[in-house]
């Protein structure tokens, strides 16, 4: 039986063949690249890729998403992995440090965190690289004229906004809370926290399967694009009072908190879908004196029980929950081969002096969201026979 490693290898037809162009063409020869990014088998896909462009790879992964079985596989394939699955932040860290000390020419970063510390400790020689995320988009731009490298933002393209965020991130984030709870969702009331890319996935995933979706959002425009588009847009506490399943993808902090908790029906499940764990403020919530005891109840499920007898439960302790729970899957593939054709393509153009230098925290040059839609149109389109005129 082969691994799952394998299919996803098999699955992921833009990277094998941009591994083919880069084992001619040889972009990364002489440069190290490091990467912080969930260590999970799509991403070993892409870190192979590079390894084919000739780089030496180093690789630490993000916040309790590192996969060991991907990491081992990474290690027999000739990427310096440092660290394994942790949450523990000092640890992580560490982790992270060390991928710097390779003065790595190229970074691959998702979330910010390698960019941000090597600014508290900048070294010679770093030509540039790519950010993944919306969040680590929010960090960097704050800190553009430190940074003054291209840096290229992959979640900023077109297309990892509509195949990732909105498409494959609202069906991942659906499975997943069906994989965990095995709760049905027809009939329940679901309030969606954030109505961007991935609100906007997420809605429309579980009002496809017959839920009553609420969308929630800080910005007056956005929310009446929900209106518009036919969800319920009540105001927040009343959203929150009458809510089977909240779930958040903003960004943003503390967006479901302590204070939330009076409000709460019994047996509301909570989850986040956004990058950082701090969305559902988890900490405050689970030492909040209303709260009697925390249990887990199933993997990947912690249920918290009430002082007036509520049961509260929380997916994945607020790390993503797409991410979370037992054989989490993540995105699907196609859309990760599109996002990670999108990176290589990226570090490619860094590598090769291909791009603005004043693009600092800039979205996806616009040629290269072409050369990566034209590759995927090339594989989807039936052949033409040659008789056919
Ligand atoms: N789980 C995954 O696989 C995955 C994949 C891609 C992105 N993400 C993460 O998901 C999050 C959302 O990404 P996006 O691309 O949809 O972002 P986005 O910027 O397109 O949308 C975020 C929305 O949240 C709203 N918002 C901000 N604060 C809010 C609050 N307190 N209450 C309600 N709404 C609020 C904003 O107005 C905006 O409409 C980010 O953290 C991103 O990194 C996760």
């Amino acid at each position: 039986m082969t691994s799952r490693i394998d299919w996803v290898t098999s699955s992921c037809r833009l990277l094998a063949g941009i591994a083919d162009e880069f084992r001619d063409s040889r972009p990364f020869e002489g440069m190290t690249i490091g990467t912080g990014i969930h260590l999970e088998p799509k991403t070993a896909v892409l870190l192979r890729a590079l390894l084919e462009g000739g780089a030496r790879v180093i690789s630490t992964g993000n916040l309790n998403s590192t996969q060991t079985d991907t990491v081992n596989y990474l290690r027999e394939h000739g990427v310096e992995v440092v660290g394994s699955q942790t949450r523990d932040e000092n640890t992580h860290d560490g982790e992270l440090a060390k991928v710097l000390d390779a003065n790595p020419e190229l970074i691959l970063d998702n979330g910010g965190d390698l960019f941000i510390r090597y600014l508290e400790n900048p070294y010679q020689g770093l030509l540039g690289g790519t950010e993944e995320t919306t969040s680590g988009r929010m960090r960097l731009e704050k800190r553009r004229d430190d940074l003054s490298l291209p840096i290229l933002v992959i979640n900023d393209s077109p297309i990892k906004q509509f195949a990732e965020n909105e498409h494959a991130v609202g069906q991942s984030v659906f499975e997943s809370f069906i994989r965990i709870t095995n709760r049905s969702t027809q009939g329940k009331r679901v309030v969606v926290f954030g109505y961007g890319a991935c609100g906007r996935g997420i809605a429309a995933n579980f009002r496809n399967a017959s839920s009553l979706v609420s969308v929630v959002d800080t910005d007056p425009v956005t929310l009446l694009n929900a209106c518009l588009d036919g969800f319920d847009v009540q105001v927040r506490g009343k959203a929150l009072r009458a809510a089977d399943i909240v779930i958040t993808a903003t960004g943003a902090e503390c967006v479901v908190h302590a204070e939330d908790l009076a409000q709460l029906k019994d047996d509301v499940i909570l989850a986040n879908a956004g990058h950082f764990p701090f969305e559902i403020d988890v900490v405050r919530l689970l030492n909040d004196p209303s709260v009697l005891s925390v249990a887990p109840s199933t993997p990947g499920l912690q249920t918290l029980l009430t002082r007036d007898g509520r049961r509260i439960h929380l997916l994945g302790e607020g790390h993503m929950v797409n991410l979370a729970g037992p054989n989490p899957l993540g995105n699907s593939i196609e859309s990760m081969d599109l996002g990670f054709a999108l990176q290589a393509r990226c570090l490619e153009a860094i590598a090769t002096g291909k791009v603005d230098p004043l693009g600092v925290v800039v979205p996806v040059p616009r040629q290269i969201d072409e050369l990566v839609a034209t590759a995927y149109l090339n594989l989807v389109r039936e052949p033409i026979s040659s008789d056919i005129k």
